[in-house]
C-alpha cells in the first residue's frame, strides 16, 4: 500500500500535536514501493527528506518543505533460535510497545523494561531507545533499511550500529541517508530480570518469584504515574537528554549541591547528571508559557497545553536550557530533534 499526499497535516502524526504541514508524504508498507520512488526520481527533487516513525521524538518549529517518508511496515516475525535464544524480525511501523507485549507475552524477556515507550520499532535504534536500566542495543542483532541516495537494501549487524547513549550511526554518518525497514532482536529465553533502577526492585519486593511479565506491569505502573500519556496531553517524553559532564565539574557541584543526583558511566573521567533535577531545581515543573509548558510530575517532559506550537514550545525549552546554563554552568543538549523548513535544526 501507498499513500502519497501534497500539504499534509502531521499534526495527528506527532505526539506533541502541534500544527505543521509537510509539502510531500509518502506512506508505504512494502520495501518495494519506496524503491520504485526512488527509482522513479531522486528523492533529492523533493527538497529535503524526512523519516516519520512514531512522531514522539520530533518538534517542528515551521512547516516542513520537502518529503516526509512514513514507513509503515508491519509484521513480527520470528526467525529463528537455539536453546537459550529466539531471533524476533519486527517491521518498522510495528508499535514499540506492541512488540514489547508480544515478546512478554512468549516469555522472551530483554525489553521488558522498555515497556510503553512510545514510538515505531524503526526509531528504536536509532535513538537507541532506553529505560529502567535497558537500552535496545542490548538486544538489537541487526537493522536492515534502505539507502535513500540509492535504493540499496542494507543489513547493518549491531556493533557496525555504533550505539551509545541515545545514539547511533543512523544519527550520525547515515543521518537523512538511511530508513529502517525492520529490526531483528535476540531475545532471551530465559531471562534475568534487570532490576538495577531502584523503584523496580521495590516495587516487586512482595513477589517471590517475578517474571518479566510483573516487571513489564511495573513499569507500566511507574511511568503511568509519572510520564503524561501523549494521547491525552501533548509531549515527547524527555525533551533533554541526562547531561555527562568532567568528573571534576560534577564533584564541585556536588558539594554545592549535596543533594544532586550523579550517576557513574564507563567513562570513570565523566559523570552523568539527571537533566530532570537540574530542569527542577531552576523552579520550572508546572511552569507555562503560553500553550506550552512544563509537566508537573516530570520536569524533563515539556507539554503541549492544548493549543501550543512548536515555535512556542521550543522557546520555552532555550528559557530552560539558559537557566539551566547560568545556574549550573551545564549545557543541556537535546534529545528531541528540533525540524524547521529545510529539516533538523542543529
Ligand atoms: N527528578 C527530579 N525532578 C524532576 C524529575 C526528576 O528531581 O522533575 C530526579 C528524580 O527524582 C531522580 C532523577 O531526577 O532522582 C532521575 O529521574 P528519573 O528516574 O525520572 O529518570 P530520568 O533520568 O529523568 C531517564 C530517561 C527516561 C526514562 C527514565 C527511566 C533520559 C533523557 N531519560 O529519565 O526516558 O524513562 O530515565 O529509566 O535518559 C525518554 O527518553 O523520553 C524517557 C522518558
Amino acid at each position: 500500500m501507498i499513500r502519497y499526499i501534497e500539504n499534509f497535516p502531521l499534526q495527528h502524526h506527532i505526539t506533541f500535536g502541534t500544527p505543521a504541514n509537510a509539502k510531500y508524504f509518502f506512506e508505504f508498507t512494502e520495501v518495494g514501493d519506496l524503491q520504485e520512488l526512488i527509482q522513479s526520481r531522486p528523492l533529492g527533487e523533493f527538497g529535503p527528506v524526512l523519516v516519520l516513525g512514531g512522531g514522539s521524538n520530533l518538534l517542528f518549529v515551521s512547516d516542513f518543505d520537502g518529503l516526509v517518508i512514513y514507513p509503515n511496515i508491519p509484521g513480527i516475525v520470528p526467525e529463528k533460535e537455539d536453546a537459550s535464544h529466539v531471533w524476533v524480525r519486527a517491521g518498522a511501523g510495528v508499535e514499540w510497545d506492541d512488540f514489547v507485549a508480544f515478546s512478554v507475552n512468549k516469555g522472551w524477556g530483554g525489553i521488558e523494561n522498555l515497556s510503553l515507550i512510545p514510538g515505531k520499532v524503526g526509531a528504536a535504534p536509532v535513538q537507541n531507545i532506553g529505560a529502567y536500566g535497558q537500552e535496545a542495543a542490548d538486544t538489537i542483532e541487526s537493522v536492515c533499511g534502505i539507502d535513500l541516495r540509492t535504493g540499496e537494501e542494507w543489513e547493518i549487524s549491531a556493533p557496525d550500529c555504533r550505539f551509545a547513549y541515545r545514539n547511533s550511526i543512523f544519527k550520525q554518518e547515515l543521518k537523512g541517508k538511511f530508513l529502517v525497514t525492520s529490526v531483528l532482536f535476540k531475545l532471551k529465553k530465559f531471562p534475568q530480570l534487570n532490576l538495577s533502577y531502584d523503584g523496580v526492585a521495590r516495587m516487586l519486593e512482595g513477589l517471590a518469584e517475578p517474571t518479566i511479565s510483573d516487571v513489564r506491569n511495573v513499569i507500566v505502573d511507574i511511568r503511568r504515574s509519572k510520564l503524561p500519556d501523549p494521547a491525552i496531553i501533548g509531549n515527547a517524553g524527555s525533551f533533554f537528554k541526562n547531561p555527562v559532564v568532567n568528573a571534576d565539574l560534577a564533584s564541585r557541584l556536588a558539594e554545592i549541591h549535596p543533594g544532586m543526583p550523579q550517576y557513574m558511566v564507563s567513562d570513570p573521567g565523566k559523570v552523568k547528571l539527571s537533566a530532570g533535577w537540574l530542569i527542577d531545581q531552576c523552579g520550572w515543573k508546572g511552569a507555562t508559557r503560553g500553550g506550552a509548558g512544563v509537566h508537573e510530575r516530570h520536569a524533563l517532559v515539556l507539554v503541549n497545553r492544548g493549543e501550543a506550537t512548536g515555535k512556542e514550545i521550543y522557546g520555552l525549552s532555550e528559557e530552560i536550557r539558559k537557566s539551566v546554563l547560568e545556574r549550573f554552568g551545564v549545557s543541556l543538549e537535546r534529545e528531541v530533534l528540533v525540524i524547521g523548513s529545510q529539516g533538523p535544526l542543529e
